[in-house]
């Protein structure tokens, strides 16, 4: 095992490190001609269910960027699938389901998958992936938070206002916390058999929570956030844990509540008022704007070092964009993101 091995795990403990690690959101993707190829024979779902494939898939940003972390390709939903409901993934529209859920008689059909029956890739090509990485570098591995999983089960995809959601959390908050319930429960199975098959750090991804106000976050959200950090803290505790939220500014100080070791942040927020608000209980993640990656590499990579002195000393920071990486994202930029961090030292 080397220094590098475990660079994100200190960080994410706030514990001494050589210098910022850095990993990326959707650091596979379609940015890259890679994938675009791949993804020429292969359709969405049938790439996340096929281990080879996956860990090709996983493997493609460890080998062109030389980034400190490779995160299993997988999605999002494949445990809304494994749950009941119908996914599809539409070119140029993203992911639909078209069976939301609306009512308590859709709630109660929901199944209690078992990851390792219903997505036994993900564990495969979790073990497989740490063989190949052979302790170089850790695997991450990731789901849903229960919010965002909920929302895209009710809502049938994406969603501007998220009105179905919030309806049932308005006039139905018994059957929305009991489908929160259900969730909680297949997302604790789904993040330990990551951990359990190898994930050394896994992320809890609360995209769209954001649409809430900051009551609202506490009532709605949080608690079952916490339940399943706790959960897994006390199954499987040798995994480090992040939160990610967009748009996150107003929950910030909710978030910390989480359990979380780290919350990951949306480029609204200012990391060094972040870090002075809750450097002292958790790490941070983030932050840089994915579409400055459209920018001339010169701002890219100034942009990155600003983000880098926000903090005092290398400590307590991963770095990673405030989003996924876009599809039309130039490469050659998102190289010269992760070496300007990688060689980055700061003044003396
Ligand atoms: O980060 C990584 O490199 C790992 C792989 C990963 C994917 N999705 C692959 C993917 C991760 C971590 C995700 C998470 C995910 N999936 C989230 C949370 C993070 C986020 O971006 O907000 C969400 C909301 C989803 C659901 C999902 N999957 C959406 C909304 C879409 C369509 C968006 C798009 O870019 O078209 C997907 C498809 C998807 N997931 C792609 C990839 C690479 C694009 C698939 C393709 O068309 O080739």
């Amino acid at each position: 095992m080397n220094n590098r091995y475990n660079l994100i795990l200190r960080a994410a403990r706030r514990e001494p490190v050589e210098r910022t690690p850095v990993w990326l959101m959707r650091q596979a993707g379609r940015y890259q001609p890679e994938f675009r190829a791949i993804r020429q024979k292969y359709d969405f779902l049938t790439l996340c269910k096929t281990p080879e494939k996956m860990v090709e898939v996983s493997l493609l940003p460890v080998q062109q960027l030389d980034i400190d972390g490779a995160i299993i390709f997988f999605d999002l939903l494949l445990p809304c699938e494994a749950m009941g409901s119908h996914l599809e993934y539409l070119k140029g529209e993203g992911p639909v389901i078209h069976n939301p859920i609306r009512s308590a008689a859709d709630v109660q059909q929901l199944g209690t998958p078992d990851p390792t029956e219903a997505n036994p890739a993900l564990g495969q090509a979790i073990q497989w992936l740490k063989r190949e990485l052979a302790g170089s570098i850790p695997v991450l591995g990731f789901t849903g938070a229960p919010w965002t999983m909920a929302a895209y089960m009710i809502e049938g995809g994406g969603s501007s206002h998220y009105t179905h959601i919030k309806r049932m959390m308005y006039q139905e908050p018994v059957l929305f916390d009991q489908l929160q319930q259900r969730i909680s429960t297949v997302l604790v199975d789904y993040l330990c058999y990551q951990i359990e098959s190898g994930a050394e750090l896994v992320q809890l991804f609360d995209t769209w929570v954001g649409h809430l106000s900051l009551a609202d976050y506490r009532r709605f959200a949080l608690p079952y956030t916490q339940q399943v950090i706790a959960a897994v803290k006390q199954r499987c505790p040798q995994a480090a844990m992040v939160l990610y939220v967009n748009t996150c500014s107003h929950l910030l100080s909710a978030m910390v509540e989480s359990g979380a070791d780290v919350l990951s942040l949306d480029w609204r927020v200012d990391l060094a008022a972040a870090w002075q608000q809750v450097g002292h209980r958790v790490a941070l993640q983030g932050n840089l704007d994915p579409t400055l990656l459209f920018a001339p590499k010169t701002t890219v990579e100034a942009a990155a070092q600003a983000l880098l002195a926000a903090f005092p000393a290398p400590t307590g920071h991963i770095f990673n964009l405030g989003h996924g990486i876009l599809p039309e994202t130039p490469v050659e930029n998102v190289q010269a993101l992760v070496r300007t961090v990688q060689q980055y030292r700061r003044p003396v």
